[in-house]
C-alpha cells in the first residue's frame, strides 16, 4: 500500500514536470508574451466593485510559475479560482503576497479593482501581436 502510494505520487510529479517542460522548455519565447492581463469579474460587478485586472506578465517576471500555480494553488484558468475578499484577507490567493509584507496590502482596493465595469472575466489581449510587452506590464487603459 505504502509503495503503491509512493509510485502514484512520483507519477504525479513526473506528469507535472512534463507539463512544466511543455510550458517553459519548448516555447520560452511565446510563453513570455502570449498571455495578457487577466480580468476577473466573477463577483466584482455584482458587488458594486470594478472588475479586477491582474497583470499576469508583471507577476511572471518576478515570481516562478510554481509559486502561484503550485504553492498558492491558482488554477490555470481565468476566473477558475473562486476568489473573494474573505480568502484574500485570510492570506489566500492574492492575499499571500498583498499583505503589506511581500507587496502592498489589501487596503489599496483600486489598484486591483481597476477594470472597466461590465468587462467579463477573460484573458485580455491574449494575442500573438503582443510579442513585445513593456517590462512594467501591459499598458493601462
Ligand atoms: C503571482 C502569481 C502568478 C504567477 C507567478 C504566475 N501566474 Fe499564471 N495566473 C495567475 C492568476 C491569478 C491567474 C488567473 C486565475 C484566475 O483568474 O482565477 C493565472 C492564469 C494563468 C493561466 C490561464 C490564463 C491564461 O493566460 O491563459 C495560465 C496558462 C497561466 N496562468 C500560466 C502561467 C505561467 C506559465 C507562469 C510562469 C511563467 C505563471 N502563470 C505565473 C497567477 C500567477
Ligand atoms: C507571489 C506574490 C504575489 C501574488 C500571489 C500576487 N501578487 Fe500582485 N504583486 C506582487 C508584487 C511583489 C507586486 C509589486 C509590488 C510593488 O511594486 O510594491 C505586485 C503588484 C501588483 C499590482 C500592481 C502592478 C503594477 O503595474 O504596478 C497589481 C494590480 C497586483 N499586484 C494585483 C494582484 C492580484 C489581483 C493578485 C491575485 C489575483 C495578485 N496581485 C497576486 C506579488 C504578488
Ligand atoms: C490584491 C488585489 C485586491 C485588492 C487590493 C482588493 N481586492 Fe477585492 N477582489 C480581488 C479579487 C481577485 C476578487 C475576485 C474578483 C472577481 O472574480 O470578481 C475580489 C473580489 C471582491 C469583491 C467581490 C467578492 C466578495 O468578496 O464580496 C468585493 C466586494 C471586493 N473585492 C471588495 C474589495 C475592497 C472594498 C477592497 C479594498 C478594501 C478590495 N476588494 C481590495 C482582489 C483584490
Amino acid at each position: 500500500m505504502a509503495i503503491e502510494r509512493k509510485q502514484w505520487k512520483s507519477a504525479i510529479v513526473i506528469a507535472a514536470t512534463a507539463w512544466m517542460a511543455v510550458l517553459f522548455g519548448f516555447a520560452p519565447s511565446e510563453a513570455t508574451a502570449e498571455y495578457g492581463d487577466v480580468v476577473m469579474n466573477e463577483y466584482s460587478d455584482e458587488a458594486g466593485m470594478r472588475p479586477v485586472v491582474f497583470p499576469h506578465w508583471f507577476h511572471r517576471i518576478r515570481f516562478r510559475c510554481k509559486v502561484c500555480h503550485a504553492d498558492l494553488g491558482f488554477k490555470f484558468q481565468a476566473g477558475g479560482n473562486d476568489i473573494n475578499m474573505l480568502k484574500i484577507i485570510d492570506g489566500e490567493y492574492c492575499g499571500a503576497c498583498h499583505n503589506g509584507d511581500v507587496a502592498w496590502s489589501v487596503e489599496n482596493c483600486d489598484l486591483c479593482h481597476s477594470g472597466k465595469a461590465g468587462t467579463p472575466t477573460q484573458v485580455h489581449e491574449s494575442t500573438l501581436q503582443k510579442l513585445i510587452m513593456p517590462a512594467g506590464g501591459a499598458p493601462k487603459k
